[in-house]
């Protein structure tokens, strides 16, 4: 059944993959996005674009035109360093753009919200591993406490108002199309600066761990999450870490990098280990990732030397 959908932050990394795979699945599909980090050149040609932000209070006019079945919401603030700089502007857009995105869809009848939140930033430092959707919370960066306000607020919508939800919470998501000059995705920035011949640098020693899973697995998450009758919050994972010097070294063997890293301190509000037990989702929507971790990475280096003017670099 074709369905109607908003995805929003469909200019930017994972939206626009999410925006794509509905289109090629045969749904009508809207993005909203003010391009505060996305690229128009990822927006599918075939979607209904509107350029505002989600906090705008020109959405309801989007929502009374277009009668969603569906929201996809992607649009955020993901910068942790500018989060921690920054709480009130986080907020802003995270938890504020969120409420009016959700008042909308409650004012104008939306049947079901796929939230993209993290597991990577609200869990902290882990008290076992891999985190499962049990595990405390308890963020060490701003961003971690707005995008976790949101799955709050979801909850209660769907007490108050009956909306359905699935609430995805992502672990590091890398590959195609992610923005090689954002603050976020170490994969993409290391390879960017690789294949321009340029050494990246390490905050910390490198040992810290993350779980990645690629950017069509993490899509894939979504068209179950849309379609499935099951409610409730699931993370994402490979349930298997990799440290930022493993990540280098795979880099250096595709890429032929020639020079060892530079090290430098490491950085306020990120996490040393952390990676995300699959095995709910993988058991109630029957969900796993299937990218392996040196394939995608070989995937995402290919895009990245065959388009190699999709972002450009901001100046400084
Ligand atoms: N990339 C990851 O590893 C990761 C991990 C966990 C969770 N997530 C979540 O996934 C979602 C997508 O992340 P991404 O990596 O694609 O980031 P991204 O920065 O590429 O995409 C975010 C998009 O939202 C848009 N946006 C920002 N503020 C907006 C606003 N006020 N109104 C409308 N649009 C706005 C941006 O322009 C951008 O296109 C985010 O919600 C993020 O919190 C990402």
């Amino acid at each position: 059944m074709s369905l109607k959908v908003l995805v929003t932050g469909g200019a930017g990394f994972i939206g626009s993959r999410v925006a794509t795979r509905l289109i090629k699945d045969g749904h009508q599909v809207a993005v909203v996005d003010n391009f505060a980090t996305g690229n128009s050149k990822n927006v599918p040609a075939e979607a209904t674009f509107y350029q505002m932000s989600i906090g705008d209070a020109a959405l309801k006019d989007v929502f009374a035109k277009e009668k969603f079945d569906v929201v996809i919401h992607h649009a955020a603030q993901i910068d942790v360093r500018k989060s921690v700089e920054n709480p009130a502007y986080d907020a802003t857009v995270n938890v504020l753009g969120s409420l009016n995105l959700l008042n909308c869809i409650r004012d104008y009848g939306v049947k079901k919200i796929v939230y993209a939140s993290t597991g990577g930033a609200i869990y902290g430092e882990p008290q076992y591993l891999p985190c499962d959707e049990s595990h405390p919370i308890k963020p060490l960066c701003p961003y971690g406490i707005s995008k976790h306000t949101v799955e709050h607020y979801i909850e209660l919508y769907n007490m108050l108002y009956n909306l359905n939800y699935v609430i995805l919470r992502y672990p590091n998501v890398y590959g195609h199309f992610q923005n090689p000059y954002g603050e976020a995705g170490v994969n993409a920035i290391f390879i960017g600066m690789m294949i321009q011949g340029i050494t990246p640098t390490i905050f910390g020693d490198g040992s810290q761990t993350r779980d990645f899973v690629f950017v069509d697995d993490v899509v894939e998450a979504n068209m179950l999450a849309m379609k499935t009758d099951k409610m409730g919050i699931f993370n994402l994972g490979w349930a298997k870490p990799i440290s930022v010097n493993d990540i280098y070294h795979i880099l250096q063997k595709i890429t032929g990098f020639p020079n060892p890293p530079i090290y430098a301190e490491e950085r306020a509000g990120e996490v040393n280990h952390i990676y995300l037990s699959p095995e709910k989702i993988k058991k109630e929507l029957g969900w796993e990732p299937k990218v392996d971790f040196e394939e995608g990475l070989r995937i995402t280096t290919q895009w990245f030397k065959a388009s190699p003017n999709w972002y450009t670099k901001p100046q400084s």
